[in-house]
């Protein structure tokens, strides 16, 4: 059985839908303050929490999470909300086996804000990828991708809204195609 973690930074809300359709073994957020810790508490799911200031570099940081990942042998990593780049020696130790979730439909607006930008470039549909992470900001192969339209009517909230629902149904979707057994 494939064995996951999820990384998130703030809210959460992706972590949940997928922790309740699949085991996770460990959620980690680089803030002790997240909502996402919250949820982890509710669920009864294990987390931890330190942060990258924490440490001497971000080297000592990624050694200290892989040594995690290795202690709870896990299988892959999920990216959801994890606000960090990833780095070359979290990458050595895990790379093909990190995935994140994006909320715009990669290659079009990478970066922190996929969907103001999509906003407001005006544009007719926006999406949500779902990518093997490498080194770059948003870069990695794409596993799979859904579309979101943009409807006369929406407001930014609205549209974001839509965006946040696409995400919840295509990380499940994803974890099946990769074989992550549910609950
Ligand atoms: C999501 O829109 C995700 O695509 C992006 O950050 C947001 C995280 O939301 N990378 P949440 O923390 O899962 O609620």
């Amino acid at each position: 059985m494939k064995k996951i973690a999820v990384f998130a930074s703030g809210n959460g809300s992706n972590f949940q839908v997928i922790a309740e359709e699949f085991p996770v073994e460990f959620v980690f957020s680089d803030h002790r303050d997240a909502y996402v810790l919250e949820r982890a508490d509710k669920l009864d799911v294990l987390s931890y929490a330190f942060e990258l200031k924490e440490f001497e570099s971000k080297e000592d940081y990624e050694a200290a999470l892989v040594e995690l990942l290795e202690e709870h042998q896990i299988d892959l990593v999920c990216l959801a909300g994890y606000m960090k780049i990833v780095g070359p020696t979290l990458l050595a130790a895990y790379e093909g086996r990190i995935i994140n979730i994006h909320p715009a439909y990669l290659p079009e607006f990478p970066g922190a804000h996929g969907i103001e930008d999509a906003w407001e470039a005006g544009v007719e549909q926006s999406g949500v990828t779902i990518h093997w992470v490498d080194s770059g900001v948003d870069t990695g192969k794409i596993i799979q991708q859904v579309r979101v339209t943009r409807l006369a009517d929406d407001t930014i909230d609205s549209f974001e809204a839509r965006i946040h629902e696409a995400e919840y149904k295509l990380y499940p979707e994803v974890l099946d195609s990769l074989g992550v057994e549910r609950r």
